[in-house]
Order: structure tokens, then C-alpha cells, then sequence
């Protein structure tokens, strides 16, 4: 797949110290930014480029998700997130995002079934729960988990199977929102729900999360097409924090899971996936509307270290569509619950409508993000804020497992392994104890 970006023109770029030239291939892809390519520049001039949190790297080709962010567009192949939302649902999404094309009947069939058939976990992993603390954050618990998945389906561990590499992106697929439902059931002492296989995927997720086997668990449709669309919303977004990292940890050969496990780890901080709940947070520690121009006062000022959380995206400069949909969604799930006066949603949009009209906001493009409302969504369907990450680690596996395979089949595919600008010490001999000031 590598260098398959048409090579046009060329970039050069001299080095004023030396006076040398270095001329650059330019890559082109079928839309966005154009990229020139500097594999051969170390070579070429002894010299790195320096790009801490990759602001103008490409890490890697890609035909999976495409950004624009200033026109706020996000595209799972091709395909308009807006539509997908409102047209679609997640397992043909997952097809989707693994196979490169929206499946026909018999495909969806099959795919559906294989997912659907591998939503249970070897009934070992119920006894690795026991390990944690009730109290432990689900997160933490999600990283021990789903490593630990190596350990138990070994058959699906080499990455130089094609048939291994689908059985293992089917197995976490379909066993992430089992794992997702068992580390909820375990903070809250209740028993574990096996899955069914005549439910739907966020069907299944909810019954599981809170459903107990001593009655019939009745499937609520606005909620379960809620969490449906909250699953599409936050498939794949190409190459962010955790999805570079699934990337970066399997560029060694890692396994899948462990690799998975990588990318939970990542999406966990408050920078990425655990925006959703520290957007709550915030909202429940402004209170009430008339505290809003206080806390917008301390967000502004540069030493108090308060962010509007939910807000700014590193690409989206314009709006992010994720949050439009979602802002939508949450208004009809709390209408369907007959919670329409619900304070929190009312602070939040009085919160987005301040910001949105404040030249602190303007100037820097600051706009909500997907996170901004689907803690409002969440809290109503019931789920407590520590797993609302939980859930973004359960939607985004797809886009993971698809990233992944298209990595491991690339044979520009190498280890990543950046390098540095050294400011340290230079080279100096040991100095004894003695001689230590
Ligand atoms: N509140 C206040 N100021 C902000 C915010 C914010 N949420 N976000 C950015 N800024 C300011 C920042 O202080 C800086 O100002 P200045 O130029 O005066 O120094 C400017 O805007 C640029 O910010 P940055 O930190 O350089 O931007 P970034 O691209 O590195 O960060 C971000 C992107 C998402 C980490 C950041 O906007 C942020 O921390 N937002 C709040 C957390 C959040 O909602 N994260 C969820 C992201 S969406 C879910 C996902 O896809 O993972």
C-alpha cells in the first residue's frame, strides 16, 4: 500500500548553515494536505525533523478515516459521519471501517453472526475480576482485562496469520462490550450476565450492564439506538493519541491484545478519552448557570490551569460533527426518559452558547467536542461516570482492530522508533562518591 500517493512534485529544502539543498518527494493522497517525504532526509543531511505530538507529521498512509477539520468533515471511508449515524449502525460500520466497503446481505449476515458468536469470554477471565478491588477505576480494570485476553486466546496470536489477525479483530470486537458490562457488574457487586445471541450488539451491552438473571431484561429502543449511534460516533478517528499508539505498540510485533490494551491505556487520560467524564465533573462543579462567567473567568486566565472541558480539538477547527449529532441525541434520550429540564443539559448548552460568543473561544477556534454532551447522554441512560470512557474503549476497538490490520498488511510497515533532539549532558566520565558536591 506505501507509497502508493502519487509522487508529483518535490519539495527542497536548504540548510543555510551549509548552503546544501535537499530535494523531497511529495506524496499525494485523494484528499487533504499533501506530505513530503522525509525517509531518505537523515540520510541525506544528518539532520531530524522536530515535531513533538506530531503536528505536522503523517505517521503512516491510510485509507480508513479521513479529518478535515477546518470544514468539519469527518469521512469512515468515504462515507459522511452524519449519515452513517442516521442511515446506519454499528456492525455495518465495523464492516465498514475493517473491510473497506459497506457489506452486502450475505456479508452482513456473516459478519454479524461471527461477532455476534464470539461475545462470550472464556469463563476463566470471570475469576481474573476477583483480582481487582471493587473500587478500582473500570479503566484500570478494562487495561488488565484485555491484555489478559492474550493469555487466553493464544490461537489467534500470531500476527503473520491473515486468518489469525480476523479472528482475533472478531473476538475483540465482539467480547469488549462483555468485558465492558463485567467490569461494571463488578463495581456494583452484581452477577455477571452472560450475552444472548438474538440481541443486537448495543442491545446485548445494555442487558448485560444492566440486566441482573433474576428478571427479563426489556430493551429500551430509543436508548439501545442511542448507544448505537454513540458506538458509530466514536469508531475510528484516525491517527489520534490511542489509535497511534495501537499502531506504535504493534509496530514491534506485539499481539493484538496487547496491543488494544495499549490503546485503552492512552484513550483513558483526560486529554483524549476521559473528557467525557471530566466534562460531568465540570458541569457538577459549576452548578448553576449564574457561575458560568466565573468559571469562563478562571478557564481565560492563563495561570489557573482550568480548562473548558469538552471543548477544542487538535484538528477540528470549525466544529466537530461527532458533538452536532450527539447534541441532537441527547435531547431526544432525555425527552425519552421525560427528563427535558434536566439542569445539566441546560448548563451545558448555556455554557457552549457563552463560550461559542466569547473572543477567548473565537480566536482560538475552541468549538465542542464529541465529548462535550455524550456525558449528559450517558449519566442519563443510567451508566455512572467511570465508565464512560469505558464505553469510548468499547466503540473505538473497531477503529483500532482496523487501523492495525491495515498496518500489519502494509509492507512500508517497520517498527516505529522516533528519535530525539538531545539537550542533556554531554559525554563526561563517572565521578565517585567522594568527589560528588
Ligand atoms: N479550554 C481553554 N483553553 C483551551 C482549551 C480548552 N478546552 N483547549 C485549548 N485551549 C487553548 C490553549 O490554552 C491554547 O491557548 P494559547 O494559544 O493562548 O496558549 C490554545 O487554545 C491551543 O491549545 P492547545 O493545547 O495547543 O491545543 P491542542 O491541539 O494541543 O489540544 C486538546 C487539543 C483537545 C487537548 C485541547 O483542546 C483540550 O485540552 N481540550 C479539553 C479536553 C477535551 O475536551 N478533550 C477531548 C478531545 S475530543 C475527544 C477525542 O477525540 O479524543
Amino acid at each position: 500500500m506505501s507509497d502508493s500517493g502519487k509522487k508529483k512534485n518535490t519539495v527542497t529544502i536548504t540548510d543555510n548553515a551549509t548552503g546544501k539543498s535537499y530535494e523531497m518527494p511529495v506524496m499525494e493522497g485523494t484528499i487533504g494536505p499533501r506530505v513530503f517525504d522525509i525517509r531518505k532526509l537523515y540520510g541525506d543531511s544528518g539532520m531530524f525533523t522536530y515535531d513533538p505530538g506530531f503536528m505536522s507529521t503523517a505517521s503512516c498512509e491510510s485509507r480508513i478515516t479521513y479529518i478535515d477539520g477546518d470544514a468539519g468533515i469527518l469521512l469512515y471511508r468515504g462515507y459522511p459521519i452524519e449519515q452513517l449515524a442516521e442511515k446506519s449502525d454499528f456492525i455495518e460500520v465495523s464492516y465498514l471501517l475493517m473491510h473497506g466497503e459497506l457489506p452486502n446481505a450475505a456479508q452482513r449476515k456473516t459478519f454479524e453472526h461471527n461477532i455476534t458468536y464470539h461475545s462470550m469470554v472464556h469463563e476463566q477471565m470471570a475469576w481474573l475480576f476477583r483480582g481487582f478491588r471493587r473500587d478500582a477505576h473500570p479503566m484500570a480494570v478494562m487495561c488488565g482485562v484485555v491484555g489478559a485476553m492474550s493469555a487466553f486466546y493464544h490461537d489467534s496470536t500470531d500476527i503473520n496469520d491473515p486468518h489469525q489477525r480476523m479472528v482475533a479483530s472478531h473476538r475483540l470486537v465482539a467480547k469488549m462490550p462483555t468485558l465492558a458490562a463485567m467490569a461494571y457488574k463488578y463495581s456494583v457487586g452484581q452477577p455477571f450476565m452472560y450475552p444472548r445471541n438474538d440481541l443486537k450488539y448495543a442491545e446485548n451491552f445494555l442487558r448485560m450492564t444492566f440486566g441482573v438473571p433474576a428478571e427479563d431484561y426489556k430493551v429500551n429502543k430509543v436508548l439501545a439506538d442511542a448507544m448505537d449511534k454513540i458506538f458509530i460516533l466514536h469508531a475510528d478517528h484516525e491517527q489520534n493519541a490511542s489509535t497511534s499508539t495501537v499502531r506504535l505498540a504493534s509496530s514491534s510485533g506485539a499481539n493484538p491484545f496487547a496491543c488494544i490494551a495499549a490503546g485503552i491505556a492512552s484513550l483513558w487520560g483526560p486529554a483524549h478519552g476521559g473528557a467525557n467524564q471530566a466534562v460531568l465533573e465540570m458541569l457538577m462543579e459549576i452548578g448553576s448557570v449564574d457561575k458560568v462567567s466565573e468559571f469562563l473567568r478562571q478557564v481565560k486566565d492563563k495561570n489557573s490551569n482550568v480548562r473548558l472541558m469538552g471543548f477544542g480539538h487538535r484538528v477540528y477547527k470549525n466544529f466537530d460533527p461527532r458533538a452536532a449529532v450527539l447534541r441532537k441525541s441527547c435531547q431526544e434520550v432525555l425527552e425519552a426518559l421525560g427528563v427535558q429540564n434536566e439542569p445539566l443539559l441546560k448548563l451545558a448548552m448555556e455554557l457552549e452558547r457563552i463560550a461559542r460568543e466569547d473572543d477567548y473561544f473565537v480566536k482560538r477556534k475552541l468549538y465542542p467536542n464529541v465529548d462535550f454532551y455524550s456525558g449528559i447522554i450517558l449519566r442519563a441512560m443510567g451508566f455512572p461516570m467511570s465508565m464512560f470512557t469505558v464505553l469510548f474503549a468499547l466503540a473505538r476497538t473497531v477503529g483500532w482492530v482496523a487501523q492495525w490490520n491495515e498496518m500489519i498488511a502494509d509492507p512500508a510497515q517497520k517498527i516505529g522508533r522516533p528519535r530525539q533532539l538531545f539537550t542533556g549532558s554531554k559525554q563526561r566520565d563517572f565521578v565517585p562518591m567522594a568527589k560528588r558536591g
